[in-house]
C-alpha cells in the first residue's frame, strides 16, 4: 500500500525537479487518475501547468460542469468543446478498436492544438499501473497510454501515479482533499460512452447511454461497485402506451474488482433492479427493454466493446 504521507510531497518534489521552469500540459478526463496527477502537478508548478479538458460528448452526465467546478482554482484550465467534431469523426465507425483509434486520433488533434498554444515542453499523464500492464500485454489499445507523446514533441513525460493501483490513487485523492465525487467516482474508460453503445455512435444512442449510466450509478451507489454501467446493446420490440415500439435494449452491469483485470458481476436485489428498469424505460421514451448482465470477467470484459 502506498504511504500517502510521503507519496504526496515526494511526487510534488519529483515533478518540480523534472519540469523546473518549463511549461506542461495535462489532459483531464474527469476520472480520478488524471485529476490526482493534475492536482499534484499544479501543486508543484502552479500555472506553468495548463490542464486541458476536451469535451468529447462521450462523457458522463454533468461531467463538464463538475470538472469546471473541481478545478476552478486552476486559472490555466482550458475546456474545449469538441462534441460535434467527435461525432463527425465517428460517423459510420462500428468496430470497437477502430472507434478507439478514431477517438484517440481526434483527441490528439484537439490536445495537440492546445499544447502548442500553451507552449508546453512537458506532458503530464495520469497513467496508472494496470493501464501499463494491459497496454503492454496488448489486451486493449488504451488511448491514454501511448499516442500523445508521439505527435507533440515534448521534452519529457511525467507520470506521477504510474506505480499506483486505482485504490491507492483514491487514497492520494483524499490526502489531496480532492472533491469526494472525483475521489470516489468509479473508473470510466477513455473512449467513454462510445464503447457503451454497440455499433455506430449516434447522438441518440449516446444520450440513452448517458442517462442510463447516470441512473445506474445513482441506484447502485449503496452496493459500492467497483464499476457500474449501462450500455445500449441493440433493439427489441416493446409496448409503450398503446403502441408497439422498436426501442433500445439497455444492458446494466455492476462489478466488483480490485484493478479491472478480473471482475465479478454483483448480486443485486430484485427491487433495485426493478427500480433501475422503471427509471430507464420511464425516462427514455425510446428504451423498450432493460437487462442485467450476470457475466464475470473472464469470460466477459467489463465494458461491452
Ligand atoms: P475491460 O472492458 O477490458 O475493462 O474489462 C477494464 C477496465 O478498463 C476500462 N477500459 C478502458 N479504459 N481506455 C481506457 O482508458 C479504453 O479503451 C478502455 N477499455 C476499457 C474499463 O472501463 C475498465 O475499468
Amino acid at each position: 500500500m502506498v504511504n500517502t504521507d510521503t507519496f504526496v510531497p515526494d511526487a510534488v518534489e519529483e515533478i518540480e525537479t523534472e519540469i523546473g521552469d518549463e511549461n506542461a500540459v495535462i489532459a483531464l478526463s474527469g476520472g480520478v487518475d488524471s485529476s490526482v496527477a493534475a492536482a499534484l502537478a499544479y501543486e508543484a508548478i502552479g500555472d506553468q501547468l495548463t490542464p486541458v479538458y476536451v469535451d468529447t460528448g462521450l462523457m458522463r452526465k454533468g461531467e463538464t460542469a463538475q470538472i469546471r467546478e473541481t478545478f476552478s482554482y486552476m486559472d490555466s484550465l482550458r475546456v474545449v468543446d469538441a462534441k460535434d467534431r467527435f461525432l463527425e469523426a465517428l460517423s459510420g465507425v462500428t468496430d470497437p478498436e477502430e472507434k478507439r483509434s478514431v477517438i484517440g486520433e481526434q483527441f490528439i488533434r484537439e490536445f495537440e492544438r492546445e499544447a502548442r498554444d500553451a507552449d508546453a515542453d512537458f506532458l503530464v499523464q495520469g497513467t496508472i499501473y494496470p493501464d501499463r500492464i494491459e497496454s503492454e500485454g496488448g489486451i486493449k489499445s488504451h488511448h491514454n497510454v501511448g499516442g500523445l507523446p508521439d505527435v507533440v514533441d515534448f521534452d519529457g513525460i511525467v507520470e506521477p501515479v504510474r506505480d499506483l493501483y486505482k485504490d491507492e490513487v483514491r487514497e492520494v485523492a483524499h490526502e489531496l482533499d480532492l472533491d469526494e465525487l472525483v475521489a470516489e467516482r468509479m473508473p470510466f474508460p477513455g473512449p467513454g460512452l462510445a464503447i457503451r453503445v454497440i455499433g455506430e455512435v449516434t447522438a441518440e444512442k449516446l444520450e440513452v447511454a448517458r442517462e442510463s449510466c447516470h441512473v445506474v450509478e445513482e441506484e447502485l451507489e449503496e452496493y459500492e461497485p467497483w464499476q457500474a454501467l449501462a450500455a445500449v446493446v441493440g433493439k427489441a420490440t416493446g409496448v409503450k402506451g398503446d403502441n408497439r415500439v422498436h426501442g433500445w435494449i439497455v444492458s446494466v452491469r455492476s462489478v466488483e474488482s480490485r484493478d479491472g483485470m478480473t471482475a465479478r458481476a454483483q448480486e443485486i436485489d430484485w427491487e433495485t433492479l426493478q427500480r433501475i428498469q422503471s427509471r430507464i424505460t420511464g425516462e427514455n421514451e425510446n428504451v423498450s427493454r432493460v437487462v442485467y448482465d450476470v457475466t464475470h470477467k473472464p469470460p466477459a470484459t467489463i465494458e461491452y466493446e
